[in-house]
């Protein structure tokens, strides 16, 4: 049996400030589909949050409304697409996911992102966005962004992305 290599197209970016973060999470916002994926990673105060009010602002959301919910795990906005944002932080394991309903999300309407997503790899479907952010503090952040399956080939060309 042969199984069929899995296309993934991988992109290093310096990310030098919070704002550029967040200009960065706002330009992938904006070629958001309904039913993509993307899981973040990175340490505490990496700037997961950042970028995800970024994504979440470029899908057409007050990015003053995208609080960190950690303590709720999902909250849903309604933008130009349904977006779920969810923070798996504080979950112990899967069950205690599949118990707030996380499950129903993926249903093809809205788009999901997720920090903390290697607590739960899991939750993750086959085809995603892996976005790792390297650093703390004031320093530069490494953003490295694979884009994991075919739904994804060719999209979020960010290789032009220009600090402001
Ligand atoms: N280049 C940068 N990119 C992102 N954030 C930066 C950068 N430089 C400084 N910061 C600051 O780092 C902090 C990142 O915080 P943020 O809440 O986004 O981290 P996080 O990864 O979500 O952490 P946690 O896992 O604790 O929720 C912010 O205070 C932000 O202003
Ligand atoms: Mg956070």
């Amino acid at each position: 049996m042969t199984s069929t290599p899995v296309l993934t197209q991988s992109l290093k970016l310096t990310i030098a400030t919070a704002e550029a973060m967040f200009e960065l999470g706002r330009r992938i916002g904006g070629e958001l589909l309904p039913g993509d994926f993307i899981g973040l990673t990175g340490d505490l105060g990496a700037g997961k949050s950042v970028l995800a009010r970024g994504v979440c602002a470029g899908c057409g959301v007050d990015p003053r409304q995208v609080l960190s919910p950690s303590f709720t795990i999902v909250v849903s906005h309604q933008g130009r697409l349904p977006i779920h944002h969810a923070d798996f932080y504080r979950l112990a394991d899967a069950d205690e996911l599949f118990a707030t309903g996380f499950g129903d999300l993926d249903d093809g309407t809205g788009a999901i992102l997720v920090e903390w997503i290697d607590r739960i790899p899991e939750a993750r479907p086959p085809g995603h966005m892996a976005i790792h952010i390297e650093g703390c503090g004031e320093a530069p952040r490494t953003v490295r962004i694979d884009r994991v399956g075919q739904r994804y080939a060719g999209r979020f060309e960010l290789g032009d992305f220009a600090e402001t």
